[in-house]
């Protein structure tokens, strides 16, 4: 395994420098990509010195660098974890022949389209949340949020890296579009839906990167069990990256409920925004938006697409390696609910083509983990509100329940019934301008604004008054 080389342009585990084509195809992006990251990624901060971490191994312990940079100073790279010998085909009809270092002929083009889905989105965040370091509720926040785009774009190498290697002319255009696309532009969108939405406040950037970070990792680990193996190598180390991305939206939304607690126990009497916090009522809004609109991400419920990624070995199941013993899903079955008329019937279906729903499944019941990390803070504070996750069924724009209309729990309903309710359970546009209201920079290093609580320990062993950016 190569270590990682900072001496050339571009930052690689590699060998870049061996391939000269492949390295002047990059070297040609490289400029390309900067030229992107100055128009569209974060305004404004490019001359702060930020307190950011760096890869400089792919070894699990110790393989991150913390220290003063430069937003575009950032060292972009691409890193590969090491790769496994005898490594097989993880699933589907090629199961247990050796993994493949090129692309299969036959799989090249649902193989690109895979690869330029997961590229798409990480610029797509970047551009999602350009505006945000002008309302950071602290120098803290605002290094993570920083940290967690400079990582996004670093994402974007990884799978450009692999569209240049790979894929020949074709992957060089895919890299081109990958700076063409703009969030929320009508004319040249994002791919995916929730890639668009705007992400105006610190709220709604929390709920992001709590449910949409956890849509990536949940991608990430399927396309880290890929038989194509510097896919699976590149995915697993992004993996490591994403972690801290769920950290900030977790304790994120975490320190935004304790707040609003502290608030309600000071003024027993009043509605916590009367004091600055946010209504733990208006947080769950924002967990029913965020999280129906990441449930989309893994496409229809029965997907003939899917069924083909897992049979040719492209897509794996999430832990496919360690958590199954059967890895073919020939004969195995899964059950989906159908709406028939106004109720729900059970249908199974071939477990092949249900191979979203197995991953929806499995991002839905992580999404729980953090629900009850958020319970046990209200628990703390004697306050009775209980957080949950909406149905699955609730709110969809994709799938089977496109067009239908179920409350949060997941019950049927008249599209009627549904127009009267969903302001119960959906931002509208009052709570969306408190929510804006409260946003305003706190600059001072361990200053926090009110309406979130500091967190419980700084980063990498500093303290939370640290500067984490240099204004
Ligand atoms: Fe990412
Ligand atoms: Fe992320």
């Amino acid at each position: 395994m190569a270590s990682i080389d900072y001496e050339s342009k571009i930052p690689n585990n590699v060998d870049l420098a061996s391939d000269k084509r492949l390295q002047r195809a990059l070297e040609k992006w490289q400029p390309e990509y900067l030229d992107w990251w100055h128009q569209m990624g974060p305004t404004d901060y490019e001359a702060n010195d930020i307190y950011l971490r760096t890869a400089i191994s792919v070894e699990a312990d110790g393989w991150a660098h913390f220290g003063y940079v430069k937003m575009p100073d950032y060292r972009w790279g691409i890193f590969l974890e090491p790769q496994q010998k005898g490594r097989v085909v993880p699933c589907g009809d090629h199961y247990g022949e050796e993994a493949w270092q090129e692309v299969p002929g036959e799989f090249r083009t649902e193989l690109r389209r895979i690869i330029v889905t997961q590229a798409d989105t990480e610029p797509a965040s970047v551009e999602q949340q350009r505006l945000l370091g002008h309302t950071a509720p602290s120098l803290y926040d605002l290094r993570n949020l920083f940290q967690v785009n400079v990582e996004e774009g670093r994402h974007l190498w990884a799978m450009v890296y692999l569209l240049q290697r790979y894929f020949g002319k074709d992957g060089r255009r895919e890299a081109e579009e990958l700076l063409e696309r703009r969030s929320g532009n009508p004319d040249r969108p994002r791919i995916l839906g929730t890639f668009n939405e705007p992400i105006t406040t610190w709220l709604d950037f929390f709920m992001f990167t709590m449910f949409t970070d956890r849509d990536g990792k949940f991608q990430l680990l399927a396309l880290a069990e890929s038989g194509f193996d510097p896919l699976a190598r590149t995915c697993r180390f992004m993996l490591t990256e994403e972690a801290h991305h769920m950290f900030v939206g977790q304790t994120g939304v975490g320190r935004v409920i304790k707040r609003t607690c502290e608030v309600m126990q000071e003024y027993p009497d009043a509605c916590p925004s009367e004091h600055g916090a946010i209504p733990l009522p208006l947080i769950q809004k924002y967990i029913n938006f965020w999280v129906s609109s990441s449930t989309d991400l893994y496409g229809s419920e029965i997907s003939s697409n899917a069924a083909n990624y897992f049979a040719a070995g492209l897509k794996g199941r999430a832990y496919e390696e360690k958590k199954y013993t059967e890895h073919k899903a020939m004969d195995g079955s899964y059950v989906i609910e159908k709406l028939e008329g106004d109720r729900l019937v059970k249908e199974e279906v071939p477990l092949r083509n249900a191979m979203n729903e197995v991953l929806r499944t499995e991002y839905l019941e992580d999404n729980q983990k953090g629900i009850d990390y958020w319970n046990r803070i209200t628990a703390k504070h004697n306050i009775d509100f209980n957080f949950c996750l909406p149905n699955r069924r609730f709110h969809r724009n994709i799938g089977l329940y496109t067009g239908l209309h179920f409350d949060v729990e997941g019950n049927p309903m008249s599209k009627e019934d549904y127009e009267a309710r969903v302001h119960e359970w959906l931002p509208n546009d009052e709570d969306r301008k408190f929510v804006t209201s409260l946003m305003v920079a706190v600059k001072e290093a361990g200053q926090f604004a009110g309406w979130i609580a500091p967190p419980a320990k700084g980063l990498n062993g500093q303290p939370v008054d640290f500067e984490y950016v240099k204004l």
